[in-house]
C-alpha cells in the first residue's frame, strides 16, 4: 500500500502540484473495471502523473503487463521507484513534447493510461493565492486553463486505447470545460463512471467538497462522447444516489448570468452567477456597480430572489456543487412571490424596508428548495 499523503510536500506545494493522492479503494475498483476489458499482457499501463504510485499497485493484478510511472516531482518518483522496483520510471513534465516515444512506448503498443492527474484551474477563485499561474510548459495543442484538462488532452495525443482516470465532474457537466477537453472527449466513450466527493482525498476541505469522477474511457476515434449524450448519463455516486443533468432546470438558463451593457430604469445589481459551490462564497444582491455586477431585469426579479433564498436555505449535496443553480420551472410560480418577499426583506440596503415574510411563506420556500436538492433518479 502506498501513502495517500505526500509527506515530502507542504500544504501550498500540494496545492500547486495538485498532489492529492488516490485512496486505495478507488485503485481497487479501477482494477476490477479494467479486468473486464483487458485480458492481454501486451497492454502497457502508463501513469504519467503517478505521485507515490497509488495506481501502480495495479501491477499486482496485471503482473504480466509492462508498467510505466512518471511524475514531474523528483522526490515522489524516487519514493515510487523504491516501492515498485520492477517498474520503469521517468521524471518529466508530461504536458510538454507529449509523445509515446518520450516514455519508450512504440506506436503499435496497446496502451492504457491510469491515474489521477492534477486539477488546477488557474482562474478559479478558491485557493487562487497559492495556485500556479501559467509557469509550466504545456504543448499548445493540449493547452487549457486547467492542468487536468490538459492531461486529458495529452491522453488523446498519446492515442491511449483506454484511460482509467479520476477528474472533476465539472469537466463533463460544464460546457466550457467540456469544450476545452474536446480533443479527448471527441475520441473517447465512457465505459464506467462513478461520482464521489473530493473530501475523499486526504488534506482536502471537508466543508466545501466538489464532485470527482473515476471513469474508464475507451478510444473510439471521431466517435466519442458528445455534450448531448452527457446530459442523459445517469451518474451513480459512491453513496448510492443517482442523478443526471436533466434532473433539473437551471435558473441561469432564464436570466442574465454575466455583466452586460443593458441598463434598466430601476437599478438592481446582482453578483455574477456561478455554480452552487461558488454561490456559497459569493454575494447575491449588491449595491456597488463592480466589474462583476449584473443588471437585474426587474421583470425577472423573482429568479434572482430565488437564488438569494437558495444561498440562504439550501443544503445541497456535494454532487450538485458544480451545477448552475437548480430549480423546478413548472412549480416555480408557487413560490415566486414568497422568494421575492423574503429576499426584499433580507436586503433593505437594496430594496428599502419591506414587510417580513410569514412563517408559512418561508416554510413553502424551504420545502421547494429541499425538494429541488433531494431530486434524484
Ligand atoms: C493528484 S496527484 C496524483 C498522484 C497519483 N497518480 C495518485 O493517484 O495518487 C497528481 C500528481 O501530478 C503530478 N504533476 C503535476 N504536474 C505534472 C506534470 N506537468 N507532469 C507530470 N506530473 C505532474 C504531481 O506532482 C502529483 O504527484
Amino acid at each position: 500500500m502506498t501513502q495517500e499523503r505526500p509527506e515530502h510536500l507542504n500544504r501550498s506545494q500540494i496545492i500547486i502540484q495538485g498532489s492529492f493522492y488516490t485512496p486505495e479503494k478507488f485503485v481497487e475498483l479501477a482494477g476490477r473495471w479494467i479486468k473486464e476489458f483487458i485480458h492481454d499482457s501486451s497492454y502497457i499501463f502508463l501513469d504519467s502523473s503517478c505521485g507515490y504510485g497509488a495506481f501502480l499497485q495495479l501491477h499486482d493484478l496485471f503482473n504480466e503487463n509492462r508498467f510505466i510511472g512518471n511524475d514531474i516531482d523528483e522526490h515522489a518518483v524516487s519514493i515510487a521507484a523504491t516501492v515498485y522496483p520492477d517498474i520503469s520510471f521517468f521524471c518529466q513534465n508530461a504536458l510538454t513534447q507529449v509523445s509515446r516515444d518520450a516514455f519508450g512506448i512504440s506506436d503499435n503498443d496497446p496502451l492504457i493510461v491510469v491515474g489521477n492527474p492534477p486539477y488546477n484551474d488557474t482562474t478559479s477563485q478558491s485557493g487562487q493565492k497559492i495556485k500556479r499561474g501559467n509557469d509550466i510548459k504545456i504543448d499548445n495543442d493540449i493547452k487549457s486553463r486547467d492542468l487536468g484538462i490538459s492531461f486529458l488532452n495529452s491522453y488523446d495525443k498519446l492515442k491511449a486505447d483506454y484511460a482509467c482516470i479520476l477528474h472533476p465532474l465539472s469537466y463533463l457537466i460544464k460546457k466550457a470545460n467540456f469544450k476545452s477537453a474536446s480533443k479527448f472527449f471527441n475520441n473517447y466513450q465512457i465505459e464506467k463512471i462513478i461520482v464521489f466527493p473530493s473530501s475523499e482525498f486526504a488534506n482536502t476541505s471537508k466543508t466545501v467538497s466538489f464532485p470527482v469522477v473515476m471513469a474508464l474511457y475507451r478510444r473510439h476515434e471521431g466517435n466519442g462522447v458528445t455534450f448531448d449524450k452527457v446530459k442523459n448519463i445517469v451518474f451513480n455516486t459512491t453513496d448510492g444516489c443517482s442523478f443526471s443533468i436533466n434532473c433539473w432546470d437551471y435558473v441561469g438558463d432564464y436570466i442574465r448570468k454575466y455583466p452586460g451593457n443593458i441598463r434598466y430604469d430601476q437599478e438592481i445589481l446582482f453578483y455574477t452567477l456561478r455554480d452552487v459551490n461558488a454561490l456559497k462564497r459569493s454575494r447575491t444582491f449588491i449595491t456597488e456597480r463592480i466589474a462583476n455586477a449584473i443588471d437585474v431585469d426587474p421583470k425577472l426579479l423573482a429568479y434572482y430572489c430565488y437564488i438569494d433564498c437558495f444561498k440562504k436555505y439550501a443544503n445541497a449535496p456535494y454532487y450538485l456543487g458544480n451545477f448552475d443553480i437548480p430549480f423546478i420551472k413548472e412549480k416555480f410560480s408557487s413560490i415566486s412571490e414568497s422568494v421575492t418577499k423574503i429576499a426584499k426583506h433580507n436586503h433593505p440596503e437594496v430594496f428599502g424596508s419591506n414587510d417580513a415574510p410569514t412563517d408559512a411563506e418561508i416554510e413553502s420556500v424551504i420545502k421547494y428548495i429541499n425538494k429541488v436538492t433531494s431530486l434524484s433518479l
